[in-house]
């Protein structure tokens, strides 16, 4: 049974698994991220009922443009198309949907409809829906390394806190609990610096298959976990 009182504030999700779904059946691996879309999206819809404040998708990595073109070019038409035909449903849900990543990097019209997504919802009291796409933890440092070099930071005075104010997203909590489904037990480049004290769950179900189901059960493992921080309990 879940705690009503001891829910995470932040969560990140490595959504993994969409290919090997896909392959079971036959399909094609594309098959696999659309079912991956809708998984993503009943996440979503659960996470804000139960009051989960961020959730951060692990949509596209850094390293994933190693894939065939036809993969890449699938999933950057599958964000495209999404990101807006999608805007009753964050209004209904009030989605404030955010990015994590490096936008340079990305196709500029798909840059330029997350940047305006982003506005439009920009500020509702629900949920914050973060997607991480070409994104990595290695490059969001090194780019925020260079935002406070560029913002004249003093080199000798540098500190975390100091580094921190360049992240991506630095008003965001750091992730309180880390899921990563399909059984793989690796951070695959997520989240680095901000997961530093995450707890991590890891399920074996495939990403197209999640439910709210899983999701509260991800949530029941954590509030069984004893958090210290370096501490002592
Ligand atoms: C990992 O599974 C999944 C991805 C790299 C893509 C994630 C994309 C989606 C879920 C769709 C878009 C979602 C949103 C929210 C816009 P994999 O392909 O590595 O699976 P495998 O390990 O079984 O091959």
């Amino acid at each position: 049974m879940i705690n009503p009182g001891g829910f995470p504030q932040h969560v990140g999700i490595i959504m993994d698994g969409n290919g090997r779904w896909a392959e079971a059946r036959g399909d094609r691996r594309t098959q696999g991220h659309l079912a991956g879309l809708q998984a993503a999206k009943r996440v979503v819809k659960a996470a804000a009922g139960m009051g989960i404040r961020y959730l951060t998708l692990y949509v596209f990595s850094t390293e994933n443009w190693k894939r065939t073109a036809e993969e890449v070019g699938f999933i950057m038409g599958l964000v495209k198309q999404y990101l807006r035909s999608e805007l009753e449903f964050y209004r209904e849900n009030s989605i404030w949907l955010r990015y994590a990543g490096d936008s340079a990097g990305l196709p500029p019209d798909i840059a330029a409809e997350i940047k305006s997504v982003c506005n439009e919802t920009a500020g509702a009291d629900g949920i914050q829906v973060i997607l991480a796409l070409n994104y990595g933890g290695r490059n969001e440092i090194v780019r925020a390394v260079k935002r406070a070099a560029l913002a004249g930071e003093d080199c000798s005075a540098i500190n975390e806190a100091a580094i921190a104010r360049y992240l991506d997203n630095p008003d965001v909590p750091d992730p309180d609990l880390i899921i990563r489904s399909a059984g793989e037990w690796r951070t695959s480049n997520f989240l680095l610096w901000e997961g530093a004290y995450a707890e991590y769950y890891v399920s074996s179900v495939l990403w197209p298959d999640w439910t709210e189901a899983e999701l509260a059960l991800a949530i029941e493992t954590y509030q069984k976990r004893k958090r210290k921080f370096g501490g002592v309990s």
